[in-house]
């Protein structure tokens, strides 16, 4: 059986993927694709568990680094690599990168003990396709909080903690420009819509 395809969405919060995600999971799912829909964190029982802790109580950046691996390491055993092994799509909201941008560029990380942790866990396992939603950070935030009552832990992060984020994630993109696609998240839904189908038709 051939191995199924592994897309990732990514951006700072209020960039408008989780919107993206759904349709993608619905527009593959019409084209008669078996799509396993997830997030990170989160994805398992155990994993949601630590989503709920990750979302609300502070701790050492290390910490939060590692329970995001610990919640990945799980996801992947339980949910991608089965998936995938059955010639599946997974769709994840959030992926490793989001470590990189996140606990590195945002919290200041060592991109070192990120990679030894991606290596730890992932081995060569990388998403065939990478959905980055770009959008300036004032506009994610008007955004974010037009649409969020409850802003949790990472949402209530100041403008100048994104900016860092959305570095990394520019970063990222142009250190992989086979698996990144940048998406200019300021487009209109339609718009965005129509390059997603082009983008998967070429994958
Ligand atoms: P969400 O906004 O996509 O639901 O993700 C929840 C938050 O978790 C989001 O603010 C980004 C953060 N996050 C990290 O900091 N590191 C990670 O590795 C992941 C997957 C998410």
């Amino acid at each position: 059986m051939t191995r199924g395809r592994f897309i990732s969405f990514e951006g700072i919060d209020g960039a408008g993927k989780s919107t993206q995600h759904a349709w993608m999971v619905d527009y593959l799912r019409r084209q008669g694709h078996v799509v396993v829909a997830t997030r990170e964190p989160g994805g398992t029982a155990l994993g949601e568990k630590l989503r709920t802790l990750l979302l609300s109580d502070a701790m050492h950046l290390e910490t939060e680094a590692l329970l995001m691996f610990a919640a990945r390491r799980e996801h992947v055993a339980q949910v991608i690599a089965p998936a995938l092994a059955r010639g599946e799509w997974v769709v994840c909201d959030r992926f490793v990168d989001a470590s990189f941008a996140y606990q590195g560029g945002g919290r200041g990380l060592d991109w070192k003990k990120l990679e030894a942790l991606a290596q730890w866990v992932l081995g060569d396992l990388q998403p065939d396709l990478t959905l980055l939603f770009d959008a300036p950070v004032e506009i994610a935030q008007r955004r974010l909080h037009a649409a969020t009552a409850n802003p949790d832990r990472f949402e209530q992060e100041q403008a100048a903690f994104f900016e860092k984020v959305r570095a990394a994630y520019l970063r990222i993109a142009a250190e992989n420009p086979g698996r990144v696609r940048l998406i200019d998240a300021t487009q209109t839904p339609d718009n965005i819509n129509k390059l997603l189908e082009n983008i998967i038709a070429t994958i």
